[in-house]
């Protein structure tokens, strides 16, 4: 038997403000933004259910009680989709319900970081391996990024970033590996720089919003050393770990986009849309439309 526990829990940090898409999140969360037909929160939550996860954890924050609402169960409008025959759109809510056993809410207080927010679950996560979606990060993918990883995971154990290549010049924007040997998607970690500048960047491997941890990270994230930014870094913590526990990039197959960001989130709507049985055909045929037009 392995001496990895397997992955049952996932993170999602739903605390940060979104003040890029301010007015729309002036009061609605901004993991609420709807990418076709289901937020941003319920994306990353159905990709951590087909990874066999149990327990979801939502680190949150003032002014997102509407998340929890989002999965509650909704008895009214139940029966009244059942009393009008509209059993698809019944089928779509109860795919958006959590049960009580399942979800588990904590909050951070105060903006310190993204490792910051990851502390504030550690009793909720206890002495187990774990998951973290950064519900900004959608990937489509046939296979969900993070069953790729669990999927992986079970084979080496350890610690596991997801992985994309960056141009340099973006090296700023995200966390960046020191990279050892690959093999076949796994990249060897020896070292992780949180924001480098691109002259400073051991590699422009970067690290996008899907982890799998172990919970030895809590004890270096509990310190509350800040880093990058004057915040609590993730990456420093997870740095910590390199040498003492197996720690990989992981090349997942997919397309990541950054739906913290105006013109990422319209892609990712265009994405998504094109993929929808009900409407792809005709979101193609509007983008002809305006592919041709010029103004
Ligand atoms: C966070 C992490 C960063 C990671 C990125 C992925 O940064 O700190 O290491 O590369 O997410 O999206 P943020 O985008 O919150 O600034």
């Amino acid at each position: 038997m392995s001496k990895w526990k397997p992955v049952r829990k996932a993170v999602f940090p739903v605390a940060g403000l979104g003040t890029r898409f301010l007015p729309a999140t002036k009061v609605m969360p901004k993991e609420m933004l709807p990418l076709v037909d289901r937020p941003l929160i319920q994306h990353a939550f159905e990709e951590a259910r087909e990874a066999g996860i149990e327990e979801f954890i939502f680190v949150t924050g003032r002014h997102k009680n509407m998340l929890e609402e989002h999965f509650d169960f909704q008895p009214e409008l139940e029966d009244t989709l059942k009393s009008r025959g509209k059993f698809d759109m019944l089928e779509a809510i109860k795919s958006s319900e959590i049960s009580e056993n399942q979800l588990f809410l904590t909050r951070q207080t105060r903006p310190l970081g993204l490792g910051h927010a990851i502390w504030c679950a550690h009793k909720l996560v206890g002495d187990e391996p774990f998951a973290i979606l950064l519900p900004d990060d959608v990937v489509l993918a046939d296979t969900p990024c993070l069953k790729q990883m669990v999927d992986s995971y079970n084979e080496t154990g350890g610690n596991l970033v997801s992985v994309m290549d960056v141009p340099r010049e973006q090296t700023a924007s995200y966390g960046i590996l020191d990279t050892g040997k690959e093999n076949g998607n796994l990249i060897e970690v020896k070292g992780l720089v949180e924001k480098p500048k691109p002259e400073d960047a051991p590699s422009t491997l970067s690290v996008i919003g899907r982890y799998i941890l172990q919970p030895e990270v809590f004890t270096h994230l509990s310190k509350f050393e800040t880093g990058a930014g004057g915040e609590i870094q993730l990456t420093d913590a997870m740095a910590k770990l390199i040498g003492s526990q197996p720690f990989h990039g992981y090349r997942y197959e997919g397309q990541r986009y950054d739906c913290g960001s105006r013109l990422g989130f319209i892609e990712a709507n265009i994405a998504y849309s094109l993929k929808d049985k009900e409407i792809g055909d005709d979101v193609r045929q509007i983008l002809q439309k305006y592919g041709s037009s010029q103004s």
